[in-house]
């Protein structure tokens, strides 16, 4: 037996009359590019978040980008950020000519270590890039007070793993300047190819973001700054529209599932990424700490459990991102990297599979 690291077949299959018929409508109507169902889908999914505005674009490396774009973000710049994430939160300042300062992580939840951000301020700081990680946002509160002391720097949220989750009564994405999402299939909440979303309550950066996705074009051919070719196509859009009718169940069962697996690792004494009590997280990854990780997977995945690593190699110990920055200055990154191992996890992981997982991990771990 074989378990999936996470089940879209499982998601699909309870969809599927909803997910075929948003695609059927798009093909009959044939816009697909910017048809009705990406105007509905920003609509909904900003009032879900709770921000005034919705731009959706074509991935969640693609919100990134045309954020620090719409910031005018540039050569000489600095954005403060994480070494220990995927690449795309580092490699969107570095396309901009602006470098990737780095700040290390907490050593129990892989977020940003706020105490080590305004020692990295300086007066070419033009942005704070916080993630999410696996599901669950930084300390926002203090990192937007840091930024309201140094003049009001933006601080963009890489939600790319944390849609749908909560901090202090707010949602992730409506936390800050700007916040931006993924709908790769994998997400917490996905499409099938890739999509993405940038959420503001900044009227002139939502309006820079919507033309920067489209070439800077203002109208139709009229490109008053350079762009990219970002937007999210309409049968994407469509089948997030589709997938929008289980997520607040698939939330909670992400939330149901991590605690559940919380309270076997903490029974089997296996040390875990903690949760934040004024917070929850969505659970994109549930990941633990293991010593001798490749000899731990190998077993696994011969036992049929699936395992994967997010991240083996923090990014300022990357060979292209090297020169960029010191990987001194990241102990905790590079001390948690070689440990960190995540479990295969989603809404439809059943309390059988999840036992099975955790009994063949700790005989694995003995
Ligand atoms: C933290 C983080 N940032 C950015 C991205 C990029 O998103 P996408 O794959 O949609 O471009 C991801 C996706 O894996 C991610 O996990």
């Amino acid at each position: 037996m074989t378990i999936p690291f996470i089940d879209l077949r499982a998601q699909y299959n309870a969809l599927h009359s909803e997910i075929n018929t948003r695609i059927q409508a798009v093909l009959d109507h044939g816009q697909y590019i910017m048809g009705p169902e990406v105007k509905e889908l920003e609509d909904r999914l900003a009032a879900y978040v709770g921000t005034t505005h919705c731009v959706t674009v074509s991935s969640g490396t693609e919100a990134l980008l045309i954020s620090l774009m719409a910031l005018g973000i540039g050569p000489g710049d600095e954005v403060i950020t994480t070494p220990f994430t995927f690449v795309a939160t580092a490699e969107v300042i570095v396309l901009l000519g602006a470098k990737p300062i780095y700040v290390d992580i907490e050593p129990d939840t892989c977020n940003l270590d706020v105490r080590g951000i305004e020692a990295k301020i300086t007066e070419r700081t033009k942005a704070i890039m916080p993630v999410s990680l696996y599901g669950q946002t930084a300390d926002m509160d203090e990192i937007n007070a840091i930024a309201r002391a140094y003049g009001n720097i933006p601080v963009i949220e890489d939600a790319a793993q944390s849609f749908g989750a909560m901090y202090q009564g707010l949602r992730s994405c409506n936390l800050s300047t700007i916040g931006c999402t993924s709908f790769f299939p994998s997400k917490p909440l996905g499409c099938y190819g890739d999509g993405g979303a940038i959420f503001t309550n900044d009227d002139a950066i939502a309006q820079a973001s919507r033309e920067i996705r489209v070439h800077g074009q203002a109208k139709r051919y009229v490109h008053t700054r350079i762009g990219v070719g970002g937007r999210m196509d309409t049968l994407q859009c469509a089948i997030v529209l589709a997938k929008l009718e289980r997520l607040e169940w698939e939330i909670e069962q992400r939330r149901l599932i991590g605690a559940r697996y919380n309270d076997l690792m903490d029974q089997a004494g296996i040390p875990r990424v903690q949760q934040r009590a004024d917070r929850t997280s969505v659970f994109a990854q549930y990941t633990i700490f293991v010593q001798d990780r490749d000899r731990i997977q190998a077993e696994l995945s011969q036992a049929g459990v699936p395992t994967a690593v997010h991240y083996p190699v923090p990014l300022n110990a990357q060979p292209a991102y090297k020169d960029l920055c010191c990987e001194e200055c990241t102990p905790v990154s590079q001390r948690v990297a070689p440990t960190v191992m995540s479990l295969p996890m989603g809404p439809d992981l059943s309390l059988d599979l999840q036992g099975t997982i955790v009994n063949t991990l700790r005989n694995t771990i003995r």
